[in-house]
Formats: C-alpha cells, structure tokens, sequence
C-alpha cells in the first residue's frame, strides 16, 4: 500500500546512489525492497540495543547471521551491513564478511542513540537510561573494522563536521555517513545547503592542512591517537604506533 512512498525517491533522484534498508529477519523482503527502490545497495541493519529497550522489541536473534548469508546469496546487488549507534567489532566484522557482505557501515557509539530515542518512547526509563552509551565508539571501531577486514568501511554515529570526517577516513573508513545533522538542518533548502557546503569545505581544509589531495591520500596521513582510544585500541591488541609513524 506504502509503495508509492519507496518509488519517489528513484524517480526524484535517477543518479545518486540508493541504499536500501532492512532487517535481518526480513529475507522475504529483500528483494522486493530491491525491485520497488530500484537501490544500489540493500543494507541490513543491526539493531539488539534498540530492540532489547524496545516493549515491543524482537529479542530472538538466534540464527541472524544465517539469515545474513542467505540475503548476499539471494540478492543481485551488493550488500551492506550496519549498526545503529553501538559499533562493530573486529570479530563482528570477519563473521559479517565471512557471510558474504560486500560493504560495512560501523555506525559506532556518540551519535544517534536508538537507547535515548526508546527512553522518550517507554512507560518505564529504566533500561534505555542504563544503556544510553552503550557501544563501542565510533573512532574505535572504524579503527577495529579496519585493521581486521578488506571490504570499504563507512563510519557514522556522530560525525558532524568535515574535520571528523577526515579523522575517521585517516583511520581507516572509505566513507562516512550522517543521519542527524540533515535532520536537523532540513528546516529550509537553503539551511541544508549551507550544511553540506560547511561540511564540503571543513573536510577540504582538514586536507589541505595535512597535504592529501585525495580519500586515498587521507587515509595514510599520520594520526596520533590519544587518550581513551588509545587505551580502548591498545587494550584489543590494536597497535595505535602504526597510525602515527607510518
Ligand atoms: C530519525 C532517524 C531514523 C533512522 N532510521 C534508521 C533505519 O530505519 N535503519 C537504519 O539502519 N538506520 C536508521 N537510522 C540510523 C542512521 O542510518 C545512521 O546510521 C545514524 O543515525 C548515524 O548517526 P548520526 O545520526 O549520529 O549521524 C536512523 C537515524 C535517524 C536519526
């Protein structure tokens, strides 16, 4: 019934690239979803946080990653896997990959908080308030992510300016992704521009200031990973030295 409201997006935007999106369990859906977009890719997002806080929420993830699997050998265009604001780690990310997934968005911890959004939604406040943070940063698992697997990474959760953007490409990501900010700078057309172009020009500067003049530059400028990363990189065995003196 809600078809028409999936096939706006391709016929307004014929060119840009269009990312699906679906759960796990949805399998049947894939690719009807696929076919009614008309996407490039179809992501299948991960959601345990967001579902254990939920009253409604489906706490049975037993055979998820099967499920996975058998998405990337049903559906023609590449998939892509991600979180919702608490990270991938290393371990999670060889199990997605060794599944078939083509692409990872991390979408780590210190952005959108799927925990507070429930909290707002929930008689009780309890459990979101206990799990509001939870996750693993996103600095911290796009480093993880990226040391451990070779398919191009996109970190999100809370990137808000150029310059973090070009944090999280010198530690290993191949893009970044923004959910929030459009939201919240959607008030006007003019708004929104004035948005992505401080963002286009925060990011050109941050790569100037350090000589790259490309992603593929950027991501081998050094970096010098202090503080609470460091000690949560070094921690799992992540040597942080091979960021600042390569
Ligand atoms: C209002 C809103 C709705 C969202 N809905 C979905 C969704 O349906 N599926 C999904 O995978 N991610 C969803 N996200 C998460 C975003 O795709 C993105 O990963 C994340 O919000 C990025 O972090 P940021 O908002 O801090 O930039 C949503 C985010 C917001 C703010």
């Amino acid at each position: 019934e809600l078809e028409d409201t999936y096939t706006v997006v391709r016929e307004n935007a014929p060119d840009c690239l269009l990312i699906g999106n679906i759960g796990a369990p949805q399998l049947t859906l894939a690719n009807k979803a696929v076919e009614i977009l008309d996407a490039d890719i179809l992501a299948i997002h991960l959601n345990p946080l967001q579902e254990s806080i939920q009253p409604e929420g489906d706490l049975d993830a037993r055979g998820y990653l099967d499920m996975i699997g058998e998405i990337t050998s049903s559906v023609d265009i590449p998939i892509l896997a991600k979180e919702t604001g608490c990270g991938i780690s290393a371990e999670s990310a060889e199990a997605l990959v060794e599944a078939g997934v083509d692409y990872i968005d991390i979408e780590g911890a210190g952005g959108t908080s799927w925990a507070a959004v429930e909290t707002y939604r929930a008689e009780d406040r309890y459990l979101g308030e206990t799990f509001w943070d939870w996750g693993i940063p996103t600095a911290v698992s796009t480093a993880e992510v990226a040391n451990t697997v070779d398919v191009p990474i996109i970190s999100s959760g809370g990137i808000r300016s150029g310059l973090e953007a070009a944090k999280a490409i010198a530690l290993g990501a191949d893009a970044v992704g923004m959910a929030l900010p459009f939201l919240k700078n959607a008030t006007s057309q003019e708004q929104l521009n004035r948005f992505i172009s401080r963002f286009n020009d925060s990011l050109r500067i941050a790569m100037f200031l350090v000589g790259a003049n490309s992603i593929e530059e950027l991501k081998e400028s050094k970096l010098v990973i202090r503080g609470k990363t460091r000690e949560w990189l070094n921690e799992r065995g992540i040597n942080t030295k091979n960021y600042s003196r390569r």
